[in-house]
């Protein structure tokens, strides 16, 4: 949460940033600011979005070839325009702009205010820039060494891009907890959160590592740790294409992502599944593989979406390799004082590689001795790093904030483990691996065709746009895509909605059932089929409007439901992975439909890096 870009070089940086800022709309959108350096330090800031700022600023002074900008998810004071970034301390020698929470922030205050600081905001940012500022005059120090010094006397986390007014040939970026990335181009760097600011310029990156402190400008670049131990910069080669990160003709990163599907599930599997050598083979897990096959218990760990996927992996994994799985919010796995066992296997989902419950979670797991397995989306963030093995999801930035490509891809990547899992330990006989390896081929053809029916989402979708509730149920592997489901209609929409298991229903929710109450119940053809008709007709008996997503050709549950959406069959192993469209597709109607911001719905951030 929380967007960060900065740039030094001799290009003009208001274009650079501002568009920056855009590309970095997703992490956050309560305000945004852009701070410039030519001679004197200029800072523009406004509550709201990226293009609220562009307009108030058309008529003013933006040159410059240093510059940083933010664009900000609120943690500590409401936003308006006057707790924006960027900071500027109290003698004006400092500005920046910061990602994260500097926990120690009141005591800090408290001493600052006793040697004469005062403060314009509420935020705890505004402490450490006026922190750094104090060493700095006191001292008699460089801008580096009192950035340093001020970020050993803090605790929380921090991605920070800072500029001294007296040092105007240099940005300082330093990273704990917060990701970080510096471009590196010809006679120019870029500072940002993520590489997606920085690929039209240039493909050549460092991902900074917790503790670094980089300082880039006039001369080069310093990678250093806070405590002044010089490091070699690793300069990486980013695999990432601008066509990737626009909208490309439709209206929503969310639609495009939706439609993605077919490609970004194809791109999971691609050279891991082969139908022609009948295998799958994931590389990253090579060296854990052992682990795995002989692990006792496998811990899944993740957050929203990423979780609900993880219930598939443990419907999955317990099916077809017969290992026990427990699935846990990362954030109540942290806390909650768990046993953990050097023989359990942890795997950690996560779309952003850098939600920081998720990465805490990791952390305690690996002191415990456990191994632990990543899958993550983005390549080269704070996840993998941390991992002992792992599996990239490949589906493509994700820019949405409501996950949709992510959790497919994350689904796919858990059915090639299970399969394989199942294989090596013989739990699953060759004919049902190949037929498995199969099916899973023929998913992004069968996506396809569901997109197909989009016009039918959309009608459904203007007849309970004004809907206050929804419930989604769902048996089996098909009970975590009615939690996903309603994830997607509560978070875009601001509908309420639940996900249960359909036969939990009886059991509370059915009190809610009447006939203003759409039930979107999943009731494609698998064992459970008989159960679920029963469930149906449970609802149908109070009045309630059923929308049912059934398999091809299903005549029974037509003549009951009130609207069924038909998908291709499958086999229930890889349900999930087509079910979950319709449902996509009928949140983001909806949203849209009722005039909601789809990509950056109110009070959410694609990337929780605050705990
Ligand atoms: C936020 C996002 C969700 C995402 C969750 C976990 O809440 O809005 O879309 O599922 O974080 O994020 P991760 O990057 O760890 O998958």
């Amino acid at each position: 949460m929380c967007g960060i870009v900065g740039y030094i070089g001799d290009k003009q940086a208001y274009p650079i940033l501002i568009n920056g800022l855009k590309r970095l709309e997703y992490r956050g959108y309560d305000s945004a600011g852009i701070s410039l350096l030519n001679n004197q330090i200029k800072v523009f800031k406004k509550k709201g979005k990226v293009s609220d700022l562009e307009e108030s600023i058309s008529n003013e002074d933006i040159s410059g070839n240093i510059g940083i900008g933010h664009t900000r998810w609120a943690t500590h004071g409401e936003p308006n325009d006057i707790n924006s970034h960027p900071h500027t301390s109290m003698n004006e020698k400092f500005v920046l702009i910061h990602n994260g929470i500097i926990e120690n922030y009141s005591r800090l205050k408290d001493k600052l205010i006793n040697r004469g600081y005062t403060f314009q905001t509420d935020t705890d940012t505004e402490v450490l820039v006026n922190l750094i500022e104090y060493i700095y005059i006191k001292g008699s120090v460089s801008a580096e060494i009192a950035v340093r010094l001020a970020l050993s006397k803090v605790v929380g986390a921090y991605g920070l891009a800072i500029m001294c007014k007296d040092e105007p040939d240099k940005l300082i970026a330093a990273r704990k907890g917060s990701p970080l990335v510096i471009g590196v181009g010809e006679g120019e760097y870029f500072i940002a959160s993520d590489a997606s600011p920085i690929v039209e310029y240039t493909k050549s990156v460092i991902y900074l590592n917790d503790d670094d402190v980089a300082i880039v400008g006039k001369d080069g670049l310093t990678l250093k740790t806070i405590k002044n131990d010089k490091l070699t910069p690793k300069v990486q080669q980013v695999d990432l294409d601008i066509g990737e990160i626009e909208k490309n003709g439709f209206d929503h990163f969310m639609l495009k992502e939706i439609f993605e599907q077919p490609r970004s599930i194809l791109d999971t599997f691609r050279g891991r599944v082969s139908i022609e050598k009948n295998e799958i083979h994931l590389g990253g897990l090579y060296h854990v593989l052992p682990k795995l096959l002989n692990a006792k218990r496998i811990l899944i760990i993740g957050c929203g979406t990423s979780w609900h996927a993880g219930l598939v992996g443990e419907y999955l994994i317990e099916d077809l390799a017969r290992i026990p799985v427990e699935v846990e919010y990362a954030s109540e796995f942290r806390y909650r004082n768990p046993i953990i066992n050097e023989d359990d296997v942890i795997i950690a989902i996560s779309q952003s590689g850098e939600t920081a419950d998720t990465l805490a979670a990791i952390k305690l797991a690996k002191q415990a001795g456990a191994t632990v397995i990543g899958i993550c989306n983005v390549v080269g963030s704070s996840i993998p790093r941390e991992t002992d093995g792992g599996v990239y999801t490949h589906a493509g930035p994700e820019i949405g904030v409501a996950s949709t490509k992510a959790f497919t891809a994350q689904v796919t990547v858990l059915t090639m483990m299970a399969i394989m899992l199942g294989f090596e330990k013989k739990q699953i006989s060759p004919e049902t691996y190949k037929e498995l390896i199969s099916e899973l081929n023929d998913i992004p053809a069968k996506i396809e065709k569901i997109l197909t029916f989009n016009d039918k989402y959309l009608e459904i979708s203007t007849l309970y746009k004004d809907a206050t509730n929804f419930l989604y149920l769902g048996r089996g592997y098909l009970f975590p895509v009615a939690l996903e489901g309603a994830l997607k209609l509560k978070e875009i929409s601001y509908i309420h909605a639940e996900g249960y298991p359909a036969a939990e229903m009886k059991h509370g929710p059915i009190a809610l059932i009447d006939e203003k109450m759409p039930i979107v119940v999943l009731a494609t053809k698998d064992k459970s089929y008989d159960k679920i008709v029963s469930n149906i007709q449970e609802v149908k008996a109070r009045k309630g409007i059923v929308i049912a997503v059934v398999s091809e050709g299903d005549t029974v549950i037509r003549d009951m439901a009130d609207h069924v959406l038909e998908i291709p069959e499958t086999r229930e192993e890889l349900a999930a992975l087509l079910t979950v469209v319709p449902l996509q597709l009928l949140s983001y109607h909806i949203a849209v439909l009722r005039s909601c911001n789809v990509d950056q719905p109110r009070n959410l951030a694609k990337s929780v890096t605050v705990e």
